[in-house]
């Protein structure tokens, strides 16, 4: 699927549940700490339904997110069945990592035919930890990370949001610890995707910011645009090290958008074509009233049309919606 463009549009992050066990203050804000009714979240057959229709039409890889995608009942059962359909060459799973450390979870997210795990790790204070998220997970997460290693989960990505007088000066002890686990770390500027309160001048710190801190100890950073991931992450490689470390510059980079490849089915049934515009269309409505697989597939390819040429997150986005119920 190509839009007006030119983005060809081959990735798929489905958003499996609104709900989360934590409660990080740059997802979901006080005001908007409340679930959607379970009728109006997707089932996993209508979700899988709606996934065999993109693949269909040359989604290949496939992103499942949430809130929490491992608090929903089933989820392990539902991946196994994605990781069945012919033709996805790749099925990635981001999460908080609290959960992965229990009963087996990990090895069996391993076994159902997950390709690569993303877990969320802003901090590794434990006071920061519980700050951030809103709960005293940092050890459950630690091991949780442990527990994807031993799974044999190849690289395991591990995402830090940066924000400006919190985490920022734990962004060597986070390379240091990516290091000595074997992952893949990236840093994301923090977006205004759920309230507007959440990003303010106060607390943003640009990638370029970050990453010039991590120069000041490892010297200059070099240049992997040769490495890529599925994302809109920029590389570089610390000298004398086989470590590459991602900067995802969401709001500072002005080629941020030019190669996004991504759409986004909300767990709610709605299409979004971008995270950072107000345009989503509704799919579960026609799904629910019986629309035939090549209505469906009509209904995707009018959204990819749609896909904006860039995000609005410079331009005064108003979000209100969390992020938690789009899929980061
Ligand atoms: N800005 C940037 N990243 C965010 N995430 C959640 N909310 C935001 C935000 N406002 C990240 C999480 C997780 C991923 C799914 O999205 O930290 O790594
Ligand atoms: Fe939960 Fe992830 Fe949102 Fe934090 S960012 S509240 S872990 S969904």
């Amino acid at each position: 699927m190509r839009d007006r463009f030119g983005h060809h549009v081959s990735y798929l992050r489905v958003s499996v549940t609104d709900r989360c066990n934590e409660r990080c203050r740059y997802c979901m804000p006080d005001e908007l700490q409340e679930w959607m009714p379970r009728v109006d979240v997707l089932t996993f057959t209508e979700m899988l339904r709606l996934v065999r229709v993109a693949m269909r039409l040359g989604i290949d890889k496939v992103r499942v997110t949430g809130g929490e995608p491992l608090t929903r009942a089933g989820v392990v059962e539902f991946l196994s069945e994605l990781a069945q359909i012919d033709g996805l060459r790749h099925l990635g799973l981001s999460t908080n990592g609290t959960l992965l450390s229990r009963g087996k979870l990990a090895r069996q997210l391993r076994d159902a035919g997950v390709s690569s795990l993303n877990i969320s790790l802003d901090t590794l204070d434990r006071g920061m930890y519980q700050k951030i998220t809103g709960r005293d997970f940092l050890p459950r997460v630690l091991d949780g990370i442990e527990a994807a290693r031993e799974a044999g989960f190849p690289q395991v990505k591990l995402n830090a949001v940066l924000m400006r007088g919190i985490n920022e000066g734990e962004l060597l002890r986070l390379v240091d610890f990516a290091a000595e686990k074997n992952a893949l770390l990236r840093f994301i500027e923090l977006m205004p995707v759920s309230t507007a309160e959440v990003l303010s001048e106060a607390n943003f710190l640009p990638v370029n910011e970050a990453r010039r801190h991590i120069e000041r100890e490892y010297g200059a950073l070099i240049p992997r645009p040769d490495f890529r991931t599925n994302g809109p992450a920029t590389y570089y490689q610390i000298a004398g090290r086989n470590q590459r470390i991602g900067f995802i510059g969401a709001l500072t980079n002005l080629h941020f958008c030019e190669t996004c490849n991504k759409l986004r089915l909300t767990c709610d049934g709605k299409l979004r074509p971008c995270l950072g515009s107000h345009l989503e269309y509704d799919i579960m409505g026609p799904l629910r009233d019986g629309a035939s697989d090549d209505e469906l597939r009509q209904f995707f390819l009018e959204v990819v049309a749609r896909k904006p040429e860039r995000h609005d997150f410079r331009d005064n986005y108003q979000p209100h919606r969390r992020m938690i119920a789009i899929g980061g």
